[in-house]
């Protein structure tokens, strides 16, 4: 992917008005320095969506959606991020620079997209002309509509019809064959990969072609289906089927229901359930949970209700638990031995499926009875067993509500963690504000930090070296990072700085600063945030008389070095 420069990017937000920017999709009032709505990414009466013009970013309360504007443009307009990029850059009328490396490819990807385009349309056709391919969708309940929804097709029999269909030159069979479309015999002639096959096309975010799946029409004829292998355009981890048509079919994804088959999909959709995807004849990887959850908050993972099923649930788990912001949640629902999503909504509807979906697992119901599993809670040793095994997962879960409830539910079931649970250092900073406590005392570095959230140009009053760098508080180094990258991206914004810590485990903890609103103005933030430095400075030198104290302590007076001596005189003479 072509790479763009930080400063370009910090630009572009920092001239881009989100105000307008989100106005224009969403009716802002404002309130005060700040904006509100009622938030676009989840259901709610009150408002509690905000949009900060001064800090370039947009917060809400309720389901703790944030981000810039270019945030915003992908998990509103659902855009990829270059295609964001693109349209914030057209807005203000400048160009995207890319060098030319990165032109040539997405020259070529242009031809790539379009070598896909025209095998779907040609599957299609070929469709049309097959009354056998025809009649096993109709056997198996795929209506017209359904067929042109999912661009549904099918590849002739024989070894050359796409081939010579459309690798008419070199230059075009090149091209099929980087899509991987072609297969090639030992003595090295290419030949149409899918044979005689039902033809199901895989669409990205944006909707173009990028693989396919095929299924056989009889049994014992290959492998059921044959996916197209990974090429430049498809990573099968990262894509999920169906996708494009849900996005279709809502301007907002209630909800995303993840099964295992094409058919599984395009039957639910059917039957009016039209939430469903499938991976890709993979396990759930954690680039699936991110794109799941920016889609939709609510995410239901059917298995089958076998071992393996529960063995790819546990999979899924694993993936999601490190995206399990607030606000997200994820079911688990097992079906009936035999059954696939695609019996089950032919036998009951749409409505039986439902209150399947309904009576799903909760991700931490069924976390914790698959971690208690061969484990007794009667006992001491089951108790510190459960506990041990919980911890590395909960350690991946964002900071926030749920990893303390599910904290809390370790705490429940062994014992470990009671007393710990209020005073534990939260990770990273020691500045987690939890939810209904009363706010903390702030610290002076959480101040210094959250006065630089505020207002990122802050930073550019002080010079480096930094005498408090040194001073072992939590946050100081944080604190020290943020400053250096404010000092070397002069034009960043808050929403550009909480973008570039969104992956960090001190996000959380970040974001809710930089959403408290500062009474007073900048002048106000300035005076205090200098204020700060200046006392930490002065811990920083009490520090190091305790140290060289200490050192006395051990060594004696006539321990210490002719520099050490001084640097103690100069430190006490300063007090
Ligand atoms: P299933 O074997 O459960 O088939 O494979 P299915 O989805 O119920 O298909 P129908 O109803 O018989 O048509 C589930 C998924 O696993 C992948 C495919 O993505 C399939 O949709 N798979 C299965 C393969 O990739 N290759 C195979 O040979 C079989
Ligand atoms: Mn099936």
């Amino acid at each position: 992917m072509a790479r763009i420069p930080d400063a370009f990017i910090d630009d572009l937000l920092a001239r881009t008005d989100i105000v307008e920017l989100i106005g224009a999709r969403v009716p802002l009032k404002r309130q005060g320095r700040e904006y509100s709505a009622r938030c676009p990414f989840h259901d709610e009466r009150s408002p509690s969506f905000t949009v900060s013009p001064t800090k370039q970013f947009y917060h809400c309360f309720g389901c703790g959606a944030h981000g810039t504007a270019l945030a915003f443009l992908m998990n509103y307009d659902r855009l990829e991020f270059l295609d964001a990029v693109e349209e914030l850059a057209k807005r203000i009328g400048v160009e995207v620079p890319r060098d030319t490396r990165a032109r040539n490819e997405d020259g070529e990807s242009r031809d790539l997209y379009a070598a896909l385009e025209a095998s779907a349309k040609f599957f299609q056709n070929q469709l049309a002309q097959s009354a056998k391919a025809q009649s096993y969708l109709e056997r198996r309940g795929v209506d017209a509509d359904n067929r042109a929804r999912f661009g549904i097709g099918y590849a002739p029999e024989g070894f050359n019809g796409l081939k010579d269909a459309l690798g008419t030159d070199e230059r075009r069979l090149r091209l099929l064959d980087k899509t991987g479309m072609l297969s090639k015999s030992d003595s090295g002639r290419t030949y149409d990969k899918f044979r005689d096959r039902v033809m199901f096309p895989i669409h990205d975010r944006r909707g173009r072609v990028i693989a396919f799946g095929g299924r056989v029409l009889e049994k014992d004829d290959g492998p059921k289906y044959l996916n197209s292998p990974e090429t430049a355009l498809f990573h099968k981890g990262r894509e999920l089927y169906g996708l494009w048509q849900v996005r279709q079919a809502h301007a907002k994804i209630p909800r995303l229901i993840v099964v295992e088959g094409y058919m599984d999909v395009v039957a639910l959709f059917q039957y009016g359930v039209s939430q469903a995807v499938a991976t890709l004849g993979t396990a759930t990887t954690p680039d699936h949970a991110e794109l799941l959850f920016r889609n939709a908050a609510d995410v239901y993972f059917c298995f089958d209700g076998d071992r393996a099923g529960r063995g790819a649930a546990w999979k899924a788990v694993e993936s999601v638990l490190p995206r399990m912001r607030d606000g997200r949640q994820a079911f688990f629902l097992f079906l009936p031995e035999g059954e696939d999503p695609d019996t089950i909504v032919r036998q009951e509807g749409a409505a039986g499926f439902d209150a399947r979906l309904a009576a799903a697992t909760s991700l931490s119901e069924f976390f914790f009875t698959e971690l208690s599993k061969d484990v007794n809670l009667g006992s001491l040793e089951g108790k510190a067993r459960l506990a041990e095994r919980a911890k590395p997962y909960l350690a991946n879960v964002p900071d926030g509500a749920f990893r303390d409830l599910m904290q809390q539910r370790v705490t429940e079931l062994t014992g470990v963690g009671a007393r710990a649970v209020n005073e534990s250092p939260s990770p990273g900073l020691g500045m987690r504000v939890s939810r209904g406590a009363p706010a903390p005392k702030r610290s002076l570095v959480r101040t210094a930090i959250a006065l630089l959230l505020q207002q990122p140009q802050l930073a550019l009053a002080i010079e480096p070296p930094y005498l408090f760098g040194v001073l072992h508080q939590p946050g100081v180094p944080l604190l020290v990072e943020l400053i250096d990258l404010v000092r070397e991206r002069p034009d960043i914004g808050t929403g550009a700085i909480l973008e570039m810590f969104a992956e960090r485990e001190e996000g959380a903890a970040l974001q809710k600063l930089a959403s408290q609103s500062f009474p007073g103005d900048e002048a106000a933030w300035r005076g205090e945030f200098l204020d700060a430095l200046v006392q930490l400075d002065k811990q920083t030198r009490r520090q190091r008389v305790d140290e060289l104290n200490a050192r006395i302590g051990e060594v004696g007076m006539t321990g210490l070095s002719a520099g050490e001596k001084a640097e103690l005189r100069d430190l006490q003479s300063r007090r």
